[in-house]
C-alpha cells in the first residue's frame, strides 16, 4: 500500500459530510488535506458543522478554511468524497471525475448504466464497472456512489437469504430518522410527535437500488435480477436509523428461522478479512429478543454505527415466507462512513 492517501471532501459541513469527517479524522490510511463547501466557503470548519456534534474534532481540523470546489488541488488529492445535494452533485462531481476518483453519497449518477451504486459488503467485485465507465466517458478518475441510507440495510439483509434461495418478492414499509432528510431537513414542527408517511422519490430509488446492487455485470452490463419489490417509505420522529419491517418470499423452500438466523450470522460479506478500519465485523447481528433492533438502543454506541441489525424474524402465512425488522445507521454505514469503507475496499484490491 502506498503511504497515505491525501483526501478532499465536499459537502464535510453536512450531515452526511460529517460522517465521512469522523471516519478520516485520525484514519491511518488518509490525510485531510481540504475542505469544500457552499454557503460555508471562507469560514472555519468549526463554524460551519450544521447541527449538533459530540465528536471531539482535533484543533487543527475546526481551524481549516471552508473553500469553494473549484480550489481543489488536483495534482495532490488522490480521492475526493462527496457528500453534496444531487441537484449540486452532477456538475460538480461529474467536473472533479475527469481527473480524480469521487466516492460519493449523492444519487445524481447512481442510475447510470456505467455506474455501480456501491456497497462494498454486498457487491464489493461491482469495481470492476468502474474500467467501463472511464473508458466510456475518457475520465482518468471515476465517480462511485453509495445507495441511498434506506436501501443500505435492506439490500444487506436480503443477500445473503438471495444467494442461498433466491428471492421472489420483497415489500418493506420503512420508519426513517429526521438525519435522513439532513440539515435542517425537516421542520420541528412537522416530525415531533408525529409520522410523515411519504418520502419523496424514496420508494422508487429503493426499488431501483435493491436490484441494481443485486445485480451480476455481463459484458459491461448490469444483469438486472428478477425480484418483484415495492415498498412504503415513513419518515419518524427517530434522530439516526431507518428501521424497516421487511416482507419476502423466497424461491426455494427454508427449513426453519433458526437455520436463516444462522445463515445471517455467518454472512461474513465482501469487505471481511481484508484489515479494512471500518469494515463490520461480521456485518450483521441478529436478535432472539423480539423487541430489538431499536435506535435508541442499539445505534446509541458510536461503534455500531457500521452494522445491521436484524430481529423478529418469523414465518409469514405466504408461500415461502418470512418477515423481520431490520436497521441500520443512515448517515454512517448509510453514507459517509459507508463512504470511506468503500475506499478502504479499493485500497486492498489495489484499484487505488
Ligand atoms: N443524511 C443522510 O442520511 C444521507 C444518507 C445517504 C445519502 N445522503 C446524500 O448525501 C448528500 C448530502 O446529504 P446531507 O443529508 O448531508 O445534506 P446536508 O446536511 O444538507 O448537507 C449538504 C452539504 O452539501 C454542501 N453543498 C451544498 N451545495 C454545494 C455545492 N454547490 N458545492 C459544494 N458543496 C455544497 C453543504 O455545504 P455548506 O454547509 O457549505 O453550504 C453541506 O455541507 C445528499 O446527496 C444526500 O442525498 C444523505
Amino acid at each position: 500500500m502506498k503511504k497515505k492517501y491525501n483526501v478532499s471532501i465536499i459537502g464535510a459541513t453536512g450531515m452526511a459530510g460529517q460522517q465521512f469527517m469522523e471516519a478520516l479524522v485520525n484514519h491511518p490510511w488518509f490525510d485531510i488535506i481540504s475542505l469544500h463547501g457552499h454557503s460555508s466557503v471562507g469560514k472555519k470548519y468549526g463554524e460551519s458543522i450544521r447541527g449538533l456534534t459530540s465528536f471531539e474534532y482535533p484543533e487543527e481540523i475546526l481551524e481549516i478554511k471552508v473553500r469553494d470546489t473549484e480550489d481543489i488541488d488536483i495534482k495532490s488529492t488522490d480521492i475526493i468524497f462527496s457528500a453534496i445535494p444531487s441537484s449540486q452533485a452532477r456538475e460538480v462531481e461529474g467536473r472533479l471525475a475527469k481527473t480524480t476518483p469521487v466516492i460519493s453519497t449523492a444519487s445524481a449518477y447512481r442510475y447510470e448504466p456505467d455506474v455501480p451504486i456501491y456497497l462494498p459488503i454486498v457487491n464489493g467485485p461491482h469495481y470492476e464497472m468502474l474500467d467501463v465507465q472511464k473508458r466510456n466517458r475518457g475520465w482518468e478518475g471515476f465517480i462511485l456512489p453509495g445507495p441511498n441510507c434506506t436501501t443500505v440495510g435492506l439490500v444487506i439483509s436480503l443477500y445473503p437469504i438471495f444467494k442461498e434461495y433466491g428471492i421472489e418478492s420483497v415489500h418493506m414499509v420503512s420508519m426513517q430518522a429526521i438525519t435522513g432528510a439532513g440539515y435542517p431537513g425537516v421542520p420541528s414542527y412537522d416530525i415531533i410527535a408525529n409520522v410523515i408517511p411519504r418520502i419523496e422519490g424514496e420508494e422508487g430509488k429503493v426499488i431501483k437500488e435493491t436490484k441494481k446492487i443485486l445485480s451480476i455485470i455481463e459484458n459491461g452490463q448490469f444483469q438486472l435480477p428478477d425480484i418483484t419489490i415495492d415498498c412504503k417509505c415513513n419518515r419518524v420522529p427517530s434522530i439516526d436509523g431507518h428501521m424497516e419491517s421487511v416482507f419476502i418470499q423466497t424461491q426455494k423452500e427454508f427449513s426453519s428461522i433458526e437455520e436463516i438466523k444462522s445463515i445471517w450470522s455467518r454472512f461474513k460479506g465482501e469487505t471481511s478479512g481484508l484489515g479494512l478500519p471500518n469494515a463490520p465485523e461480521p456485518p450483521i447481528k441478529v436478535f432472539d429478543d423480539p423487541y430489538r433492533p431499536q435506535p435508541r438502543i442499539d445505534l446509541s454506541e458510536k461503534k455500531n454505527g457500521m452494522y445491521t441489525f436484524i430481529g423478529g424474524v418469523e414465518k409469514t402465512n405466504f408461500k415461502h415466507g418470512l418477515k423481520y425488522t431490520v436497521l441500520s445507521h443512515n448517515t454512517e454505514l448509510g453514507a459517509g462512513r459507508g463512504g470511506v469503507l468503500s475506499a478502504e475496499y479499493l485500497i486492498a484490491k489495489k484499484y487505488l
